[in-house]
């Protein structure tokens, strides 16, 4: 194993992917459903990294194809460096498999929100592309994965989410934050999105799509609703393995048949 060919934050370079070389990434915010994907979805699995948190395996599709199953860790700055680690080792399209709070009444926890364009209230995009650059998801990916939840049967919404860089503060979390005093330009932002029909809260994808863009890679995002903030602030833990594996199944089947 060429030791200098690794990426310092993902732990891992192309002498390490073997012969056949992944094209795609499914990225969690979260380790352990890195692994869970890994483990549960894929074969002959392949422990790549589990630097700094950044728990990354490599393993086959059902169809055989290698794919990689990533952390990208929680935020737009860890996963803007986790993408750009991905995009030097060759990867050409990556889907987001994340979690979100849903904003509009109608959506409801346990299902999912596939997003095809993001309002990025995101930092870290600004080093990227300036912020009126679109944020938008890869067409193809996108229109692919809502026929795999069609298929799968799995409930499920397509529309505009908000990515954001805070999860309490900038998604107007105050009952439940250790500081109920929200600036007032985040006072009513959530009302304001409801109106302007965007479907839920998020903290990586704005990000992730300004970098396929910039970047030449296909970027795609799937989350599972987890909190109705129509509602109330709380995650709703019983809908939790609902939605993340409802967002896993259509993110695996669609992966299984994206060509680059
Ligand atoms: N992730 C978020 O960013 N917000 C939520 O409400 C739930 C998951």
């Amino acid at each position: 194993m060429a030791k200098d060919d690794r990426l310092y934050h993902i732990g891992f370079g192309k002498a390490d992917l073997g012969l056949r070389m992944p094209e795609i990434a499914m990225l969690s915010g979260d380790p352990n459903r890195a692994s869970l994907i890994a483990r549960g979805y894929l074969t002959d699995v392949k422990v790549l990294s589990e630097n700094r948190g950044l728990h990354s395996y490599l393993g086959l599709l059902p169809n055989g194809r290698p794919i990689l199953s990533a952390t990208s860790g929680m935020g737009a700055p860890s996963l803007s460096i986790v993408v750009n680690e991905l995009v030097q080792i060759g990867i050409k399209a990556i889907i987001r498999i994340g979690t979100t709070g849903s904003i509009q009444e109608y959506i409801k926890a346990g299902s999912i929100v596939i997003s095809h364009a993001a309002l990025c209230r995101q930092g870290a995009a600004n080093d990227i592309a300036p912020e009126e650059y679109p944020a938008v998801a890869d067409p193809l990916l996108t229109v692919d994965l809502v026929h795999a939840a069609r298929e799968l049967t799995v409930p499920y919404h397509m529309g505009i989410t908000a990515s954001v860089d805070t999860f309490y503060e900038g998604q107007e979390r105050s009952a439940s934050s250790a500081n109920p005093y929200l600036l007032r330009r985040i006072q009513g932002m959530t009302e304001e999105y409801r109106r302007l029909n965007v479907l839920n809260y998020e903290m990586e994808c704005a990000t992730l799509f300004k970098m396929g863009s910039v970047y030449g890679f296909a970027a795609a995002c799937v989350c599972g609703v987890i909190a109705e903030r129509a509602e109330a602030e709380t995650v709703v833990y019983e809908q939790k393995e609902a939605a993340v594996t409802n967002a896993i199944r259509v993110a695996v089947l669609s992966a299984s048949r994206y060509q680059p």
